[in-house]
């Protein structure tokens, strides 16, 4: 397999990539989870860094951000409302949501005009509104972001050509645009933690799992830009300041015991106070203080014809635009876990975890956990045909894509700030 942020290739073996790109497993943190969402719950969502970040900011009540992005280079598709309705989730449960359209990675690395990406974009933030964003949101056009294009600029001071050539496989003939487009996606992420919106704070990008290679460098980049650094040490942390020994004289007069040395300072406490006071001091001395961000990985969604969706494929994905009657009628063409035969399938029984109309129920069309269950058994035992199955999902994405663009026609972008 070969997973990068502009190309997925080959199966995918989940565990394999938690592994090699060193997530942590989503079941681990799942329990500790208040009501979570259908992607949570039925696998899709299959990793994290730090998510417990976020869960211990739910339980306290402290402020916290969700953000994410969306590169358009294509119109919205059903992989990537995995990504909106994980945003809409993580608001409704306290978080201050954040959404970029990434016009210019798309104008960098797909070509596009800034007239398309503006035209493209604005249908992502009314399909995203539909699904549930509220109003209190930061919309933004990362072109049109003085925050985020002044961060970028700032972080690409930490950042050279080998690093870049490690983590993307860039080379020689990469424009110097594509290579910048990384420091944007990191300043998009760290953005919200900037003092204009209200500071260092836990923030959560949801994703696909093939934007990993971007938290990686970002989590680094939080660090290396931040003034003091953090280690753990038997009853407490290590501090040191990545920006000269001078800055280390702020932080004796914390309140808590302590061990000075030339280059560091041991700290003796509940790391987790140590660190928030440590970080009062660092913004009150015009540092970033950046919390390295959590995230989460959802699976890639197959594509319908198999293999993976592509937007250079129509037809092997339904778009949030498709009419009815379209979305309908490709999903009737899907390709799904059933057997050669009728015959067959009554014996053996379907597959539905290599079906992609199993997986559309799963994600996106059936809420109740016991209908659902009620498919997979009939599929499993052979008691319902494909032909039957698809019919039942052709009716369910019809009426769900009727639906969702009414919602669209609907959207008031007025009484949204949208900078852009
Ligand atoms: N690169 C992402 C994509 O191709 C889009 C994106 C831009 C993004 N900025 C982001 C995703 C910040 C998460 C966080 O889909
Ligand atoms: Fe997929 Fe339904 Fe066929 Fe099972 S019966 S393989 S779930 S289409």
């Amino acid at each position: 397999m070969n997973v990068t942020p502009w190309e997925v290739e080959g199966v995918i073996d989940y565990s394999k990539l938690i592994e090699e790109f060193g997530m942590q497993p989503f079941s681990e943190v799942l329990p500790e989870i208040e009501n979570p969402h259908i992607l949570m719950r039925r696998g899709a969502i299959f990793g994290h860094r730090d998510y417990w970040r976020i869960i211990e900011a739910m339980k306290r009540g402290e402020p916290w951000a969700v953000m994410s992005g969306f590169m358009p280079s294509g119109l919205p598709h059903f992989g990537h409302k995995m990504t909106m309705d994980e945003i809409v989730w993580h608001q409704r449960a306290g978080g201050t949501a954040f959404v970029a359209i990434a016009d210019m990675e798309a104008h960098s690395v797909r070509g596009l005009s800034w007239e398309k990406t503006k035209e493209l974009g604005l249908l992502y933030i009314k399909s995203i509104i539909a699904l549930g964003l509220k109003e209190n949101t930061v919309i933004y056009f990362q072109s049109k972001s003085s925050h985020v294009k002044d961060l970028a600029f700032e972080l690409s001071a930490e950042v050279n050509f080998s690093e870049l050539r490690a983590i993307y496989g860039f080379n020689s003939d990469t424009s110097l645009a594509k290579m910048f487009v990384t420091a944007v996606q990191a300043a998009d992420i760290l953005h919200p933690q900037l003092s204009d919106y209200g500071g260092p704070k836990p923030v959560v990008v949801p994703v696909g799992a093939d934007q990993d290679p971007h938290m990686r460098l970002t989590r680094d980049l939080a660090a290396r830009v931040s003034i003091f650094s953090f280690e753990p040490i038997e009853g407490g942390l290590r501090v040191r300041s990545r920006k000269g020994a001078d800055y280390l004289e702020s932080i004796k007069k914390l309140d808590f015991e302590k061990k000075v040395y030339e280059e560091h300072i041991d700290i003796f406490g509940d790391a987790e106070e140590i660190e928030r006071a440590v970080r009062e001091i660092e913004v009150k001395i015009g540092g970033f203080a950046f919390i390295p961000p959590s995230s989460t990985y959802h699976r890639f969604t197959t594509g319908l014809t198999g293999g993976k969706m592509s937007s250079s494929k129509p037809e092997s994905y339904i778009s949030l635009l498709d009419s009815p009657e379209e979305g309908a009628k490709k999903v009737m063409r899907a390709f799904t876990g059933g057997r050669a035969t009728a015959e067959e399938q009554r014996r053996l029984g379907g597959e539905p975890e290599k079906c992609v109309v199993f997986e559309l129920y799963s994600y996106h069309l059936i809420e109740k956990d016991e209908e659902l269950r009620q498919i997979e058994a009939d599929c499993r035992e052979g008691r319902m045909l494909c032909g039957k199955c698809k019919k039942m999902a052709a009716e369910l994405i019809r009426n769900f894509l009727k639906e969702h663009q009414e919602k669209m026609e609907a959207v008031d972008l007025s009484k949204y700030t949208i900078i852009g």
